[in-house]
């Protein structure tokens, strides 16, 4: 019986895993198993025999059914103890860098214009930046042996070989859409409409696709006077001081009166501040819809006149937050973002020109 102890002792602690232990349990303590069989002899022995052998057996059987549980348990601590090892966690190491996006200024700053004209009543309009030629000349006054065309820079699309139709344009101005409003819902209107447009022109100042803001306003009365209260407002809101305007006679096809408007700024050391000063910045292009104009979208200009105008964003926020190059913005580069303090998508900071 020491015999057997020891055997099976020796077998159980060299086990190398719990299918082994699984066929060492079944070959000791099983059905069949060494042990079993010598406990089934204890029927043909004698009482005083049986006393003795009877007990030992069964201590053996339990000695052994131990030795299996606690290898069975070092074993899965062994297991783990190896998990661990190649599952170890360096929580030391620095994070990885997180590419972070941030809101383009131009979008901020469409964001800016169009929460400031809400304010006052505007509605967003938008219009195709592919447009027909009628919208974006013809229904504005804008005839085809006019000198306003050719000075445009205009972008055309082709047109397939052998069709004679005028071919469609890049949208010059957003001015286009003061048509497609009237067209849509007659008078009266107040509406702004930001958006992109294209120019062949490409210098610190000038980039070929660039971004306006229209604003059209019709109504019974409108004047001049509801226009300059606007823009003066306007600019006020945007810049975040008072800011002087100043009323130059222009001329734009569509509109009659015209005139451009400059805002009160600042040069110092090359940098311009707005809203202070006595220099002059020519901003925007507008005056009173062209009667004309007015017909070709389908509102009766003895009935109804208004004002219009359209602005630059990009200068808007070139002023706004003095960046010197245009070109900038559509750099791939945008560190410079963040050095002109334009917030990560994480906090954005929403709501806080010229027409060329
Ligand atoms: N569409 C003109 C431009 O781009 C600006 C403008 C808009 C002028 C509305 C008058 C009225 O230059």
């Amino acid at each position: 019986m020491e015999d057997l102890r020891n055997k099976y002792l020796e077998l159980i602690s060299n086990a190398a895993d719990e299918g082994a232990l699984e066929e060492l349990r079944v070959q000791a303590v099983g059905k069949k198993g060494e042990i079993s069989l010598k406990m089934r002899e204890l029927g043909k022995m004698t009482p005083e025999e049986r006393q003795v052998v009877g007990p030992a057996l069964n201590a053996l059987k339990n000695e052994i059914n131990s030795a299996l549980a606690a290898k069975k348990a070092a074993l899965a601590d062994a297991a783990l103890e190896e998990r661990l090892k190649t599952e170890w966690l360096d929580v030391t190491l620095p994070a990885r860098a997180r590419r972070q996006g941030s809101i383009h200024p131009i979008s901020q700053v469409t964001e800016e214009v169009t929460a400031i004209f809400a304010d006052m009543g505007f509605a967003v309009a938008e219009g195709p930046q592919i447009e027909t030629d009628w919208y974006n000349f013809d229904a504005l006054n804008i005839p085809g042996h006019h000198p306003a065309r050719a000075e445009m820079d205009t972008f055309y699309t082709h047109r397939a070989e052998g069709d004679n139709r005028p071919p469609h344009v890049l949208r010059t101005h957003t001015s286009p859409v003061q048509i497609r409003s009237m067209e849509k819902t007659g008078a009266p209107i107040r509406i702004i409409c930001p958006g992109r447009v294209y120019r062949a022109d490409y210098d610190q100042t000038h980039t070929p696709m660039f971004h306006q803001v229209e604003g059209l306003a019709i109504d019974k009365d409108i004047s001049m006077a509801n226009l300059k209260w606007v823009l003066e407002e306007f600019f006020s809101a945007f810049f975040g001081t008072h800011v002087e305007t100043r009323f130059r006679a222009s001329h734009f096809p569509f509109t009659e009166p015209s005139a451009e408007v400059d805002i009160q700024c600042s040069w110092e050391g090359g940098q311009v501040k707005v809203g202070e000063g006595n220099d002059w910045l020519e901003v925007l292009g507008s005056g009173m819809v062209h009667p004309k104009v007015l017909q070709a979208g389908g509102i009766d200009p003895n009935e109804y006149q208004g004002f219009a105008f359209g602005i630059g964003i990009d200068r808007l926020a070139m002023l706004k937050y003095g960046i010197p190059d245009l070109r900038a913005f559509f750099d791939s580069d945008l560190r410079w973002l963040r050095h002109y303090g334009f917030a990560s998508l994480d906090q954005p900071t929403l709501h806080g020109g010229l027409s060329r």
